[in-house]
């Protein structure tokens, strides 16, 4: 160990070599030529400083080679896919090549261990989002599956229930087409992959086309969709129509789903500056203050059966972050537990 601790470099090794060295010439030169003059004694001297100069050196560039010619295809290893590192190791510093190898060596175990965790944490977000999409698929298809082995088994002569199972399967069929596209888009979403289209248009027309899509769902439930004033003027933005639109459907139909009977959905808009803030109020069942932090994940629904009676997947949250993220802007929520929510997002102005 402690021979180990001391030899650790190519310098003190070729100390010690020389030490050896020049301690057995000087003895040989004792030897040989036996001493009495002071004379001699400093011959002695310089004799043994420049044998152990020259094995010193000799010995400094030997180890160099030899170490160097070991770690260097070593190194090229370690930088095999990053050619500019490759070609840096050719101009090392022979005399620190060791130092800077353990240096080089940690540097590179610690970012092969920061990969290896994101690796698995990918891996174990793989596997909830497999179990997720099964199991959310798994719902719609059995009741296909029932309403047409009830359709096969007699039902399909029987008029009072034929066109009641035919509708209810097609309800099912869009449920799972809208799971699927739902899944695509987050997929593309979370890779980074969705381009946007970005143009400029009227905020307020969007919404009020939102507000027309959604009418009569919100009519089921006697929710009034509303804004907040009177927009007698247009308010211009600058962000990929399509997805915004999307992002409104979402948030005021989620404001329908969890809003109460003859309730109420506002909607404003306002100038922030370069920005504008668009924000969806709803006065329904509200979000309790512990599940808020986790709601824009996705598979996550506060009240799971109350959610998939809705027929809700818990996508629709993640996907309108995701966009919205996706322009640089920001979007957040306040709420109280029965009292109602509040979705605010911001986009930009045109022209900025
Ligand atoms: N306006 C709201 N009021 C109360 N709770 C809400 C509101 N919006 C969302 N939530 C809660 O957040 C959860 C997640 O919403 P999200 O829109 O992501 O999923 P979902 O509505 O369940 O399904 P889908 O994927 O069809 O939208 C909902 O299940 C619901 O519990
Ligand atoms: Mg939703």
């Amino acid at each position: 160990m402690a021979t180990k601790k001391i030899i650790e470099t190519p310098r003190s090794l070729s100390l010690i070599i020389a030490i050896i060295v020049s301690l057995i010439t000087g003895l040989g030169f004792l030897f040989i030529t036996s001493i009495s003059q002071s004379q001699q004694l400093l011959t002695l001297f310089a004799f043994t400083l420049f044998v152990f100069t020259v094995t010193y050196l000799c010995s400094l560039i030997l180890v160099n080679l030899f170490v160097s010619k070991r770690i260097k295809p070593l190194y090229k290893a370690l930088y095999s896919v990053d050619k500019a590192s490759a070609d840096l190791v050719d101009e090392l510093d022979q005399n620190n090549l060791l130092q800077r190898l353990e240096y080089d060596l940690r540097v590179w175990a610690e970012s092969k261990t920061d990969e290896i965790d994101r690796l698995k944490q990918m891996e174990r977000y793989r596997k909830e989002f497999l179990g997720n999409v099964s199991h959310e698929l798994k719902t719609p298809i059995f009741n296909i599956q029932g309403y047409v082995l009830t359709l096969l088994d007699g039902g399909l002569e029987d008029p009072s229930i034929n066109r009641r199972y035919l509708e209810r399967t097609e309800k099912s069929i869009n449920r799972l087409i809208g799971i699927v596209e739902d899944l695509e888009l987050i997929t593309k979403l979370e890779a980074g992959e969705l381009q946007l289209n970005m143009e400029r248009f009227n905020i307020i027309s969007l919404i009020d086309e939102t507000f027309e899509a959604l009418e009569q769902r919100a009519k089921q439930k006697n929710i009034n969709l509303k804004f907040d004033k009177e927009y007698s003027k247009a308010i211009w933005v600058y962000a990929d129509k399509k997805r915004i639109s999307q992002v409104l459907y979402n948030l005021t139909i989620n404001s329908i789903f969890y809003g109460k009977e003859n309730g109420t959905t506002t909607v404003s808009v306002t100038d922030i500056g370069t920005r504008v803030q668009v924000e969806v109020n709803d006065n329904g069942i509200g979000i309790d203050q512990k599940d808020l932090p986790r709601i824009f994940e996705r598979f996550y629904r506060v009240d799971k059966s109350r959610s998939r009676e809705q027929g809700g997947t818990g996508l629709g949250l993640a996907i309108v972050k995701h966009i919205i993220e996706g322009h640089k802007q920001v979007i957040g929520v306040r709420s109280n537990l029965n009292q109602g929510t509040t979705f605010s997002f911001t986009l930009d102005k045109p022209g900025k």
